[in-house]
């Protein structure tokens, strides 16, 4: 459960993150902030690339940082975008990896709360490491 404080702390992380999307491309910032169950929060920002299909979201930097240096336990995950736009399918599947029950909270740049959802809402049926054989 997370608290009104968390909830705003993370959002707003999300917001001054954002000022370092590197969106040369399509001019649309996205910033995340991700909040671990040991009580970290690891920011991302997407990172546009010439050659479109390399860019990367800003909700898997934000994972991708966290899992690097440990965390494997998500709390939750503010994306803060102009409109409150949600989370692609891609990175669905890369935040289901480490738990279905991962809050998603979209929020606007002035720091509306738009939606609260979690993964599992987000992906239904998502294909996990129980499908596979051995795991
Ligand atoms: N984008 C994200 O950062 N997260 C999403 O979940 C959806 C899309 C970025 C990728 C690209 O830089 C821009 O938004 C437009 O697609």
């Amino acid at each position: 459960m997370l608290t009104d404080e968390q909830r705003t702390t993370l959002i707003q992380t999300a917001i001054e993150a954002r000022q370092w999307a590197y969106v040369p491309y399509s001019n649309y910032a996205v910033g995340a902030a991700l909040l671990t169950a040991s009580g970290k929060i690891y920011d991302g920002v997407n990172v546009e690339n010439a050659a479109y299909p390399t860019t990367m979201c800003a909700e898997r930097v934000a994972v991708f940082k966290a899992v690097s240096e440990g965390e494997r336990r998500f709390e939750a995950i503010a994306v803060v975008t102009s409109n409150g736009g949600s989370p692609c399918g891609s990175c669905r599947q890369v935040l289901s990896e480490f738990g279905l029950d991962t809050l998603v909270i979209l929020a606007d740049c002035d720091g509306n709360l738009l939606q609260e959802t979690s993964v599992a809402d987000l992906l239904p049926g998502a294909f996990g490491p129980k499908d596979l054989p051995g795991q």
